[in-house]
């Protein structure tokens, strides 16, 4: 895509539209049918390395690390390999155990943030083997890995990522399909999962398509004094990601939680004044979520959903068209990312540049 701002008010709003075809790139040319999997050109990964790996740690900061909490679960539901994210500012101050079984990768839209540089030259320099998922082609940090995914989501202006982070995680979902069907994943399990990927640009629009209500429910919510984000496994990430997005740009103060830690300690700050974004799949944990929000409405909470069907219990639900379950967080976010950009436009915020934040951190 262009620099120019095509007819949109902000990079941001432009960004978010961009979403449909930024996805439909980021798949293209990668599905391989025959074998039901997925072709990463870049990967520089054999398939005897691939299933030699005991362990994946993704690294990357603020959305970036987002992402790499939605595919850790990722490789983790369809690879059956231990994964977990980390954010590459904490990992690369604690000097950690550098395994030679581990497989590294850093996830980064810039492919410049000094953090995650700084993580991926030290593992580097212990002889760790380093990936990155990246979007920018030719930055520090896709020159400094060993091979990896590019993220193909065009040229991100906005400080808010947005775009960037939706095809990231569609490019960890596809890592994992190709590490999964290495190993133990099923034929049927990845052509279910190709046909979900590739449903994925027409949800996209189904779900921009619902702006207008979004808009409505923004300008409800906007005077809030706070709001809580929760989520359980699935929903987790996606309620980490929408609390900073809101942050972000419009600098009402968010907080994120998994939806079962509410009840050790947060659940002191529910009342009428701090309302609760609840991301709620319909997977196998949707009693457990509904049951959380019984808890918040019992103390006068207000309560807005991201389901796939309307939820009784909250006050209002954004409805997502269904996927297959491990594809989750990738459609719950977007809807999300309209809630913040218009709290920042009824509060009248400057959305594509936020006061005190940079589109790249290069510095320590
Ligand atoms: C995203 O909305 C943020 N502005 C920020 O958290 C960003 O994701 C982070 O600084 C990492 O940037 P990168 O992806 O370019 O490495």
């Amino acid at each position: 895509e262009s620099y120019d701002m095509g007819g949109h008010d902000t990079y941001m709003h432009k960004e978010i539209h961009e979403q449909v075809d930024a996805v439909d790139r980021v798949l293209r040319g990668r599905i391989d049918d025959r074998f039901s999997t997925v072709r990463l050109g870049g990967l520089n990964l054999d398939a005897r390395e691939a299933r030699g790996v005991r362990r994946v740690k993704i690294l990357g900061c603020g959305s970036a690390y987002h992402t790499g909490l939605i595919g850790a679960q990722l490789i983790e539901e369809l690879a059956r390999i231990p994964a977990d994210a980390e954010p590459a500012s904490e990992f690369r101050y604690r000097n950690p155990v550098v395994d030679p079984d581990t497989l590294y990768i850093a996830v980064s839209q810039s492919g410049e943030t000094y953090d995650t540089l700084a993580a991926v030259q030290e593992l580097k320099r212990k002889g760790a083997r380093v990936l990155g998922v990246v979007n920018v082609v030719g930055s520090a940090i896709a020159r400094e890995t060993d091979g990896g995914v590019y993220v193909h989501a065009g040229p991100e202006v906005c400080v808010v990522s947005t775009k960037c982070f939706t095809n990231t995680a569609v490019a960890f979902a596809l890592l994992a399909l190709h590490l999964g069907r290495i190993r133990d994943l099923s034929v049927a399990d990845g052509k279910r999962i190709i046909a979900g990927l590739r449903k994925l640009p027409e949800q996209i629009a189904e779900v921009l398509s619902g702006e207008e209500e979004i808009k409505k429910l923004a300008a409800e919510y906007a005077n809030a004094k706070s709001m809580m984000f929760v989520g359980r496994v699935r929903g987790y990430p996606v309620a980490r990601e929408a609390s900073l997005k809101l942050k972000e740009v419009s600098y009402v103060h968010a907080e994120a939680y998994p939806a079962s830690e509410l009840k050790h300690g947060p659940l002191a700050l529910i009342e009428p004044e701090v309302p609760t974004v609840a991301v709620l799949p319909d997977d196998d944990l949707l009693e457990k979520n509904r049951a959380t929000l019984e808890e918040i409405k019992a103390r006068s909470g207000r309560i807005l959903a991201v389901a796939h069907r309307e939820q009784e219990k909250a006050d209002h639900t954004i409805v997502v068209p269904r996927n297959e379950v491990e594809l989750d967080p990738i459609l719950m976010g977007i809807p999300l990312q309209l809630l913040a950009y218009h709290t920042a436009l009824a509060l009248g915020r400057d959305i594509d540049k936020p006061r005190n934040l940079a589109k790249s951190v290069t510095v320590e």
